[in-house]
């Protein structure tokens, strides 16, 4: 049988590149199916919001999905790289924009730059939100936005950032150990934080330099210290010796974690790593 759907137009969209492809230049367009997306991705960004809401994180004026949503549509189509390979694509950027679209955090600390789309993600989602991004390297196709402060280098080296003020989110997509980050983040006062690449032991293979221990790992309770993880990527093989004072460190300092809900199921674009939004605390109650 032949297949019935016909070419009704071009398109001017250049496709993507790399991983891009399977996602730049391509959308659903009859409204009825719009509504559908939006109603689905919608489902889970309120799965989020319920789980935000038994923490206290002041979220009874925030708004509401649907609007974050359609905010999230509307910044997205203008944004500054249309293909970004290599740094955060369409279903990341929508658990930055909505995170910080319902947290609106006074300070947004950003560690992790590349060529600036999560920062500027960030501005839209927030505007008064004062957003410092890092990054080790200088890029010269950056994208840089005036609501936006660009710093080379590492922010702990920062001593503006010796004290986080209250409210302050800081946002690790930097391949560093989330471990090295999350005390860092309470060395300073910081009680708030993004993770991008938390993966699990059992996946580390996922990413090119997997930011070892994740947080994933560190409250993993079937992770046994003293467990070497091993993982093999693109011709090489790479260890990991889990200790006793990770799994510490993730007990006294990790009050509760929450996983950004998956969008892959819902519209087939690139799969993103693991995100997780945690809350730090400096030690352990009775600790
Ligand atoms: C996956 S990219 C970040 C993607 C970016 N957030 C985006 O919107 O596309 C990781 C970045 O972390 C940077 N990086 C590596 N080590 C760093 C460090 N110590 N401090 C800050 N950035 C670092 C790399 O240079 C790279 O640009």
């Amino acid at each position: 049988m032949s297949v019935k759907y016909q070419v009704i137009g071009v398109s001017s969209t250049p496709p993507g590149t790399g991983k891009a492809e399977r996602e730049v230049g391509r959308s659903v367009r009859s409204p009825i199916l719009r509504a559908r997306l939006r109603q689905e991705t919608v489902a889970r960004l309120q799965h989020l919001i319920e789980a935000l809401e038994a923490r206290d994180l002041g979220l009874s004026g925030a708004e509401d999905a649907e609007r974050i949503y359609d905010r999230f549509v509307a910044s997205y189509g203008r944004r500054p790289l249309r293909d970004n390979a290599g740094g955060t694509m369409h279903n990341s950027c929508f658990w930055v924009f909505a995170t910080v679209a319902l947290l609106r955090p006074p300070l947004i600390v950003e560690s992790g730059t590349y060529l600036g789309q999560s920062s500027w993600m960030m501005a839209e989602a927030s505007p008064d939100s004062r957003i410092v991004t890092f990054d080790i390297v200088r890029e010269r196709s950056r994208a840089k936005d005036p609501r936006v402060t660009y710093r080379l280098g590492d922010w702990s080296d920062d001593p503006e950032f010796r004290e986080l003020p209250e409210g302050t989110l800081m946002y690790f997509d930097d391949h560093i150990s989330h471990r090295r980050r999350i005390e860092e983040t309470v060395a300073r006062g910081g009680t708030l934080a993004l993770l991008d690449d938390d993966m699990p032991g059992h996946a580390l293979y996922a990413t090119g330099a997997p930011p070892v221990p994740t947080r994933a790992m560190m409250q993993d309770p079937d992770l046994p210290p003293g467990t070497r993880c091993e993982w093999e990527r693109n011709g090489k093989v790479y260890a990991y010796d889990y200790t006793k004072s990770d799994a510490e460190t993730g007990r006294r300092h990790i009050a509760w974690s929450t996983p950004m809900p998956d969008l892959t199921p819902v519209n087939l674009y690139v799969p993103q790593s693991p995100m997780t939004l945690i809350g730090l605390r400096e030690k352990m109650e009775g600790g």
